[in-house]
């Protein structure tokens, strides 16, 4: 059983009465003026974070370097605002996320477009509105490109994604996305297809190939696995040198975990999903740095060029940027007591609203009016969903919680919010903190949100009967 984190690994602070602090705010205070299920933002630290990560990348580096925050991970536009004046550029994936950034003040030539199923239509967007790059994800896509850009007569600047056929060690099979077997992104390099791909592009002639992209996972810890899937920049070049097109920009995705929760491995993922054992928990010494990862991914391309040739180095960071610096605020409502059977805390968010990566992540929790109150025993953490899966936690040994209590599930940033959902209940608002003052940066989503997409005839009349 991995040690338990102190909230103090979040930045957070622990009053002398046990209670949980943000700045100068208490969590259950928070959750009272808001109302729950509530994710709360800490925005001094996701500035620190955000540039701290920034300044290792340009300090490691000899090169240009650009740092490009993954929309996907957390596209709530106040976050990606504070991360854009961090600095960070912009890494899209869809025609919403694309509006968005524009949306947010994004420069076109600080935008790149990832993705496996980019539309004819998305990307005559992304030709009109001249992005940056466009990272192309298969031969389909490239050919798909040519005839679009031809007919829009407007120039493409691309990297080819590479599937490198690397599998980080212990991440599991559906976080492996350089996996050959496991995972459709990026051209197959033992398969030939980039070597197709170099074949084609001399003949395109509205399209400008500038490099390559990588991303092989996500919640990686180890420097080394950066490295390791970086080695077939031998045969890229190769590849690259016989064609006549240089390289002059690498793109190494994101992935970078964030280290105060985890993936499961795809064994614990069997056997917690399976068998109900709670995975053993979080381990400070199973930790890296920023500067860690830069200065090994630095280290792995210099080799490759002369000093006057370096690529450009892109980084698309998501997860460690945000992950740590949101929690989630659930108000336990009732609890079922089964003795000799289970106890179950019943919330008012789960698998199936707002939880959705603690089905395969580790992530830790907070009794917020008393952190220090012992774990005596264990417990399953529901949803409120009418769905038998709506599940925070199986088996998490826990102290006593009460009805009215308030937990906090650690680490929310990163694919909470993306993929929460409003199955039956509407969706949570997000407060931000900084330090001595709070704000609401997204509300609760409200009835008239919920079914203001619907034509049902005569709305008003329905909702008179309402009241
Ligand atoms: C192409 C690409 N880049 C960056 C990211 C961000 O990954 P992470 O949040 O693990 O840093 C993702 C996540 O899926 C991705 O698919």
């Amino acid at each position: 059983m991995g040690k338990i984190l102190h909230p103090r690994d979040w930045g957070l602070q622990v009053s002398s009465n046990g209670e949980l602090k943000i700045g100068d705010f208490s969590a259950v205070a928070l959750a009272h003026s808001y109302g729950t299920p509530l994710h709360v933002v800490n925005e001094s630290r996701l500035e620190e974070t955000a540039n701290n990560f920034r300044e290792s990348v340009e300090s490691s580096y000899p090169g240009k370097t650009s740092v490009h925050f993954a929309y996907k991970c957390n596209s709530v536009p106040a976050i990606t605002q504070m991360i854009r004046a961090a600095g960070l550029k912009a890494e899209v994936m869809s025609e919403f996320e694309l509006d968005l950034a524009f949306y947010l003040g994004h420069d076109k030539k600080e935008i790149i477009v990832n993705g496996p199923c980019k539309t004819d239509s998305f990307l005559r967007k992304c030709l009109k509105k001249q992005v940056r790059l466009i990272i192309v994800d298969s031969l389909d896509e490239l050919r798909a490109l040519d005839q679009i850009s031809l007919q829009e007569n407007k120039k493409a600047d691309i990297l080819l994604r590479i599937n490198p056929d690397y599998t980080p060690r212990g991440v599991n099979k559906g976080a492996a996305t350089g996996s050959r077997k496991g995972c459709a992104f990026g051209f197959d390099l033992k398969g030939g297809e980039v070597a197709v791909g170099l074949r084609l592009l001399k003949e395109m002639r509205k399209i400008n190939f500038f490099g390559f992209h990588f991303h092989i996972g996500t919640g990686l810890r180890d420097p080394k696995d950066y490295s390791k899937s970086l080695r077939c920049l031998d045969q890229l070049l190769a590849f690259t040198r016989s064609a006549g097109l240089p390289i002059k920009i690498l793109d190494v995705g994101g992935g970078f975990a964030s280290m105060t929760s985890r993936e499961l491995t795809s064994r614990e993922l069997l056997v917690y999903q399976g068998l109900e054992r709670f995975p053993s928990g979080l381990r400070k010494d199973r930790t890296a740095e920023f500067k860690d990862f830069a200065r090994e991914i630095s280290n792995s391309i210099t080799g490759y060029f002369p000093k006057n040739e370096l690529p450009e180095l892109l980084y698309e960071p998501g997860r460690c940027i945000i992950s740590p610096n949101q929690f989630l605020l659930l108000t336990v409502h009732r609890v079922k007591d089964r003795p000799g059977l289970r106890k179950w805390l019943i919330t008012d968010g789960g698998l199936g609203t707002v939880t959705m990566p603690t089905y395969y992540e580790y992530h830790e929790v907070f009794l917020c009016n008393d952190v220090t109150r012992p774990r005596t025993e264990k417990v399953t953490i529901i949803g409120p969903v009418c769905f038998a899966s709506d599940i925070v936690y199986r088996n998490k040994l826990m102290p006593q919680v009460y009805p009215g209590e308030v937990l906090a599930v650690m680490d929310s940033g990163a694919y909470f919010t993306a993929m929460e959902s409003s199955f039956g209940f509407a969706r949570p608002a997000i407060a931000s903190v900084n330090q001595k003052t709070h704000r609401l940066i997204r509300r609760a989503e409200t009835f008239e949100d919920m079914v203001c997409r619907d034509h049902i005839g005569d709305l008003i009349k329905i909702k008179e009967e309402i009241k």
